[in-house]
């Protein structure tokens, strides 16, 4: 079905809960892309257990990647390389994903190229937007990380910014615990909020003094906390739907706030947004009016390329895999891996 000149890269992601395998050709067109979602078993403990994940991810990894190879029409000797995100994550379940890859590349002779799963989230903008290329602005915001990025090249970044504590979608899972939504929180909190008043509580919009650009989330959510306290001290109903509207509201503002600052200071047209919090519908429609209003070009995935897939990491992975990037036999899992760094 390919022809000669194809990329087809499988691409597979187990860095956190969801067992993932795809397969993208040319670094844009998805021609599958299987999940399985672990979150159901983790939602009784209120958050992903590592050790759980890790085996599930064990149990499902070789039949998710026999359907992304089925649903593709394609076997494993039409495919080019083999990409898998080996950083940062939970140490047990990238583990997972990097022996498969190592080992179906072994077997083959096909080549192996570890994937920063952050550069995946990024490149998930890739799949849907055709035209957009870098230069461009990027804010990642998902349960792990919060990252204003300048995606100066393919694989080539700049970090302007950072969360000094929680992750934007950390906060979200926080309070929607605090206010009896269970996990994942960040779409119960998408959810409620429509039927709140974001107006309704004064949450604090958090500065980091030294650096324009960096978050901080912790402060909120202790403010949301506190709140929460009082009310019960003083034996007043808590309305959760004002909550959920005022926190997230609380959120958007400062993610807005600091991403156009950045676009506008650095001078660029576009940006884009990435990562589990990026499907949040108020933060997508705050960041469409703001950049409309400043005529800046504004991309998105669609919701179900923002949560953890491996349609990103196929993406990722092409674009690493044309500029010449292998790894050996000795690739490993790094938790912490920072992005940029190999
Ligand atoms: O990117 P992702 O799937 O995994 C990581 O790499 O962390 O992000 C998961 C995070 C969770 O914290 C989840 O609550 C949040 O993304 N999230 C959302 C929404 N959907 C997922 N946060 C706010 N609004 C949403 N609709
Ligand atoms: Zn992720």
């Amino acid at each position: 079905m390919e022809t000669n000149n194809d990329v087809l890269i499988l691409a597979i992601e187990s860095s956190c809960d969801e067992t993932a395998a795809a397969v993208v050709r040319n670094g844009r067109e998805v021609l599958s892309n299987i999940i399985f979602s672990q979150i159901d078993l983790h939602t009784i403990y209120g958050g992903v257990v590592p050790e759980i994940a890790s085996r599930k991810h064990i149990e499902k990894i070789n039949q998710v990647i026999q359907e992304a190879l089925d649903k593709a029409e394609v076997t494993l000797d039409d495919i080019t390389a083999i990409a898998v995100t080996y950083g940062p994550g939970l140490v047990g379940a990238l583990l997972v994903g990097v022996s498969v890859a190592k080992a179906i590349s072994f077997a083959t002779g096909k080549p192996l190229v570890g994937v920063h799963h952050i550069e995946g989230h990024i490149s998930a903008n890739f799949i849907e937007n055709k035209d957009l290329e870098p230069p461009f602005v990027c804010l990642v915001v998902s349960g792990g990380h919060t990252h204003l990025v300048v995606v100066k090249d393919y694989g080539e970044y700049e970090i302007l910014g950072y969360t000094r504590d929680d992750a934007a979608g950390e906060a979200f899972d926080k309070v929607a615990r605090a206010i009896g939504l269970g996990y994942p929180g960040g779409p119960k909190i998408d959810k409620l909020s429509k039927e709140g008043n974001a107006d309704a509580i004064s949450f604090p919009r958090a500065k980091v003094d030294s650096s324009e650009y960096d978050f901080s989330f912790s402060g909120l959510k202790s403010a949301v906390l506190n709140y929460l306290n009082s009310c019960e001290m003083k034996n007043i109903k808590v309305n959760t739907a004002d909550v959920a509207a005022s926190f997230q509201k609380a959120v958007i503002d400062v993610l807005v706030e600091h991403s156009i600052a950045a676009v506008k200071q650095y001078g660029f047209t576009k940006f884009a947004i990435a990562g589990g919090v990026a499907s949040n519908s108020a933060l997508r429609s705050a960041f469409e009016q703001e950049c409309k209003k400043r005529r800046i070009e504004f991309f998105h995935p669609s919701p179900i390329l923002c949560t953890d897939n491996a349609a990103m990491i196929g993406t990722a992975g092409y674009y690493e895999y044309i500029k010449g990037t292998r790894s050996g036999y000795d690739l490993n899992a790094i938790p912490n891996l920072k992005l940029g760094e190999r």
